[in-house]
């Protein structure tokens, strides 16, 4: 199974098939791979007659120092884990020189506004840091299609934004949110949570499944309220944000408008881990 640790590697392998005009499908991750991670894998497969992940737990993207430090590496076993799904997937594992380079910082970027909604609000800086990494990769692996989970939905939709303003040549597919049976929302970071918190986790889904019945009949605000007031309830959580918000634009939703699609947006905290969801109100 080839792991390339440096881009001069990877792109000796990556030029046969640009110069045989093969389909590159890119899957970038930081590591900890679960089923989620996988599921793009698959989708790649089919569509591509490449595929690359990228493993790389990105240090710029990370506004606290202690989240990065416990962020789970576990390259062996994601290795195992891809080998047993395809053994001719091409796994990028670079270290931080061979992406940086030395200098180890953010470029800025101007999405718009929509950095500047619910995550870019709660995570300054995060967002330059994801558009530093991603436009060095796709400088890097030169791919036809890159593959996102819709989990990290503000995300997708800065990438998206990213590709079109810098005139990438990719596109963007967005994939559907994983889940555990119980609802909780596939995560590199469920893996730190204790047993019991993970059970209890499945709470986040069944509050936004309320949340998406409710807002058929009631505003964004009391929908709002409704989601605030049930975390009130579970002591153990504490809700960072919830939002609900124009799936184009993220801006919050004031007033219903019937031709916009709005997603409900949460960022939670348990066990002092930081877990985000979002579901489709349509
Ligand atoms: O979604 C992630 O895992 C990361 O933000 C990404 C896209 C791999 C960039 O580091």
């Amino acid at each position: 199974m080839p792991v390339f640790h440096t881009q001069k590697a990877l792109q000796i392998e990556t030029k046969i098939a640009l110069n045989q005009s093969k389909k590159i499908g890119f899957v970038p991750t930081m590591g900890a791979l679960h089923q989620g991670h996988l599921s793009l894998l698959e989708e790649s497969l089919s569509e591509n007659e490449i595929t690359v992940l990228s493993i790389f737990v990105n240090p710029t993207q990370f506004n606290n120092a202690d989240d990065l430090k416990k962020y789970p590496r576990t390259l062996e076993k994601d290795v195992a884990l891809v080998k047993k799904l395809n053994k001719n997937i091409l796994i990028y594992a670079p270290c931080v020189t061979d992406i940086y380079e030395g200098h180890t910082i953010s470029a800025s970027f101007d999405y718009d506004g929509l950095e500047n909604q619910m995550e870019g609000k709660h995570r300054p800086g995060h967002f330059d840091g994801v558009g530093t990494i991603v436009k060095k990769l796709f400088d890097i692996v030169k791919p036809t299609n890159a593959y996102f989970g819709e989990k990290d939905f503000q995300q997708l939709q800065i990438i998206r934004k990213l590709v079109a303003k810098h005139k990438i040549p990719v596109n963007v597919i967005a994939c559907e949110i994983y889940r555990e049976t119980s609802g909780l929302a596939m995560s590199s970071r469920n893996e730190r949570l204790s047993e019991k918190a993970r059970k209890e986790s499945k709470l986040i889904y069944k509050i936004l499944l309320q949340a998406k019945d409710k807002f058929m009949v009631k505003s964004a605000q009391e929908v709002t309220q409704f989601v605030e007031r049930e975390f009130k309830k579970h002591k153990n959580f504490t809700l960072e944000y919830f939002d609900i918000a124009d799936e184009e634009t993220l801006l919050t939703c004031k007033r219903k408008i019937k031709s916009k699609n709005y997603r409900g947006f949460i960022a939670v905290f348990i066990e002092n881990i930081r877990l985000i969801d979002n579901i489709s109100l349509k």
